[in-house]
């Protein structure tokens, strides 16, 4: 596999490219402005500087990798790629119609591979012609430091497909571990209930925010408290997460906490506006 696409020049993304060109790989990689790019672009190199920096990168290096990324807004540049990995917003109407268009403009044997965080890879496969090569990519944020990819196989999903990934995530230096399609898959499955039990404590006054972070922090060796976490990963995010979970497998224990809502409802997304559980 040699030519790769990265639809998506946003947080996970952009540190997508970055880790496919530092593989090797030339990347085409698209989003729908050119200041979303932009931006992308300048994540990516700051992000190569700090390893220029720690003497992990040259110079050299970092601009023959940068150089392997084309920034581009026409979506017919990735044609001829041969794994495309999607990481737009995570709304199925916005991937459903982005999977269709790529499976119309893309050779028939490439690989389409999204990098949602929820929503179902046998729904998205099913609104292309080739389901079989439809997979989940879900990569962790910081996308350049955390080792793991879930590869999570839908209903379609074929076993060529999967090991193609399995061969493609070992070349980017990440270790894959296979779910299978059920809501959530494995990480969020069992992450989101663990944050939200974090967020009813601090509703029902079982402890202050910083105990509970502390506790969970020093207590299971957790490199950040579950309340840290959520305001990291964005609360509007874990609040869509855990609605996911509660209407697929219809069980009460997945319940978002009503403070989750109620912030969410204020705008107080976590660090990304300033104000979560946390100030920042
Ligand atoms: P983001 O909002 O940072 O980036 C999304 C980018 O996609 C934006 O730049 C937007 O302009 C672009 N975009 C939207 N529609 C497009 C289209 N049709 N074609 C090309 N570009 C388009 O979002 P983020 O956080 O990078 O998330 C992307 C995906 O990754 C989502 O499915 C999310 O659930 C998943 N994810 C996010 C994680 C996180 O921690 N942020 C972790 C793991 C998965």
């Amino acid at each position: 596999m040699g030519r790769f696409a990265v639809i998506g020049a946003g947080t996970m993304g952009s540190g997508i490219a970055q880790v496919a060109a530092r593989a090797g790989f030339d990347v085409v990689l698209r989003d729908v402005a050119p200041e979303y790019l932009d931006r992308g672009l300048t994540t990516i190199a700051a992000s190569l500087d700090r390893d220029v920096k720690k003497e992990r990168l040259t110079p050299a290096q970092k601009d023959e990798i940068l150089a392997r990324i084309h920034p581009t807004t026409e979506l017919a540049a990735v044609k001829d790629a041969e794994i495309v990995v999607e990481a737009i917003v995570e709304n199925f109407a916005a991937k459903a119609a982005l999977f269709s268009e790529l499976d119309a403009l893309t050779r028939p044997e490439a690989i389409l591979a999204t990098n949602t965080s929820s929503i179902s890879i046998t729904k998205i496969g099913a609104v292309t012609k080739r389901p079989t090569q439809v997979i989940g990519m879900h990569f962790m944020n910081p996308v350049p430091v955390m080792p793991l990819v879930e590869v999570i196989r839908g209903r379609a999903t074929s076993d060529a497909t999967t090991n193609a990934i399995l061969e493609l995530g070992a070349k980017l230096g990440k270790t894959c571990l296979i779910a299978n399609d059920f809501p959530g898959f494995v990480s969020n499955r069992i992450l989101m209930p663990m944050l939200n039990e974090a967020m009813f404590a601090l509703y029902e006054g079982v402890a202050t925010r910083e105990a509970i972070d502390g506790i969970m922090k020093l207590g299971m060796n957790h490199p950040m408290g579950p309340l840290t976490l959520a305001d990291f990963i964005g609360l509007d995010v874990c609040l869509a997460i855990l609605d996911v979970l509660y209407e697929g497998f219809g069980d009460p224990k997945y319940r978002a906490c009503p403070l989750l809502r109620q912030y969410v409802a204020a705008g107080w997304l976590g660090r990304k506006t300033g104000r979560g559980f946390y100030e920042y």
